[in-house]
C-alpha cells in the first residue's frame, strides 16, 4: 500500500464538457502558436475515446480553426485499438471525422498507429516511425492529450499489464482481455517527456477514479494514470464539475 501522495495535482474544473473542450482547444491553439513562433513543427499526441471528440470538433471550426497554422502541425496518437480503420472503435477514424479531414493539415503529417493487420509488430513499427521522425532521440511531444478510464487506465496503459513497467521501449503492445482487443500504446516514459500533458476528464462516471488518482494512495499498477508525471513539463487536469464531484482540493471553477 503506497503512502498517501504528496501535493495532489490540481485540476481545473469546468462547468461541463463544452467548457472543458473549449479550454482544451485553447490549450492546443496556444501550444501550437508557441511552436509556430519558434519556427518549428507542433507535434501533438492525441487521445482516443469519446471525451476529446468535442475538443477536436471545436478545433475544426472557427474561431480555433483559423488560429492554427495547420501546415506546421504533426499528429500522433497516444494509443490505438487494433481494429480496421473504418471500425467505429478506431481512434484514427474518430480523429479524422472530428478534425483531421476538416483542416488543411498535410496528410504526410498525420501518423496513425497501423495495427489492424499485424498487432504483434505494430508497436515496434510505430516506435521505428517515431525514431525516424524524432531523429533517433526519444520523442518530446509539445502536447499530449490523455483520457482517464473508469478503471484508472490512460492511453492504453491498463491496470496489471506489462506495458506499465516498460521503460526501454517507447511503444508497447497491450492485450485487453475485457475487450478481446489488442492495442498499441505510448509508454509512460515517452508520454512523460512531453512539454505539456493534459488529461481531459468528463462525467459522473469518472468521479470516483479521478479522486483516487489525484488524491488517493499511489498505486500505479492499479491506477496507471498515476504513472503520468512530466519529467520536464507541465501536467494539466481539465475536468468538468461532474467528474470533480469527490475532489477535496479547492478546485477553481472556470
Ligand atoms: C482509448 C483512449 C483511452 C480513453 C479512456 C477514456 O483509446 O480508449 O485512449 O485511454 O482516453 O478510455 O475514454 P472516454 O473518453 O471514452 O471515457
Amino acid at each position: 500500500m503506497g503512502q498517501v501522495r504528496g501535493v495532489p495535482d490540481i485540476a481545473d474544473v469546468y462547468p461541463d464538457l463544452e467548457a472543458l473542450s473549449d479550454a482544451a482547444a485553447r490549450l492546443f491553439v496556444e501550444r501550437a502558436g508557441r511552436a509556430s513562433s519558434e519556427d518549428r513543427p507542433f507535434r501533438v499526441a492525441i487521445s482516443g475515446g469519446n471525451t476529446p471528440r468535442r475538443t477536436y470538433e471545436l478545433l475544426a471550426q472557427p474561431p480555433f480553426r483559423d488560429q492554427v497554422v495547420w501546415e506546421r502541425v504533426e499528429v500522433f496518437w497516444g494509443d490505438e485499438r487494433c481494429v480496421q480503420t473504418d471500425d467505429p472503435r478506431s481512434n484514427q477514424r474518430m480523429a479524422r471525422e472530428a478534425l483531421l479531414d476538416r483542416v488543411p493539415i498535410p496528410k504526410e503529417h498525420i501518423h496513425p498507429v497501423l495495427c489492424d493487420e499485424a498487432p504483434g509488430r505494430a508497436a515496434a513499427r510505430y516506435e521505428a516511425l517515431l525514431r525516424a521522425l524524432f531523429g533517433g532521440r526519444p520523442p518530446r511531444f509539445d502536447l499530449v492529450f490523455l483520457g482517464l478510464g473508469e478503471n484508472g487506465h490512460t492511453a492504453s496503459l491498463f491496470p496489471g499489464t506489462p506495458a506499465l513497467d516498460e521503460r526501454k521501449h517507447w511503444c508497447a503492445e497491450v492485450y485487453v482481455p475485457g475487450e478481446g482487443l489488442h492495442r498499441v500504446t505510448l509508454t509512460a516514459p515517452v508520454i512523460n517527456r512531453a512539454a505539456v500533458i493534459a488529461f481531459l476528464v468528463s462525467g459522473a462516471a469518472k468521479a470516483r477514479v479521478l479522486q483516487e488518482v489525484l488524491e488517493g494512495p499511489t498505486d500505479p499498477h492499479r491506477l496507471p494514470a498515476q504513472l503520468i508525471h512530466p519529467t520536464n513539463g507541465e501536467l494539466r487536469w481539465l475536468v468538468d464539475r461532474e467528474a470533480a464531484t469527490y475532489l477535496k482540493q479547492g478546485s477553481p471553477t472556470r
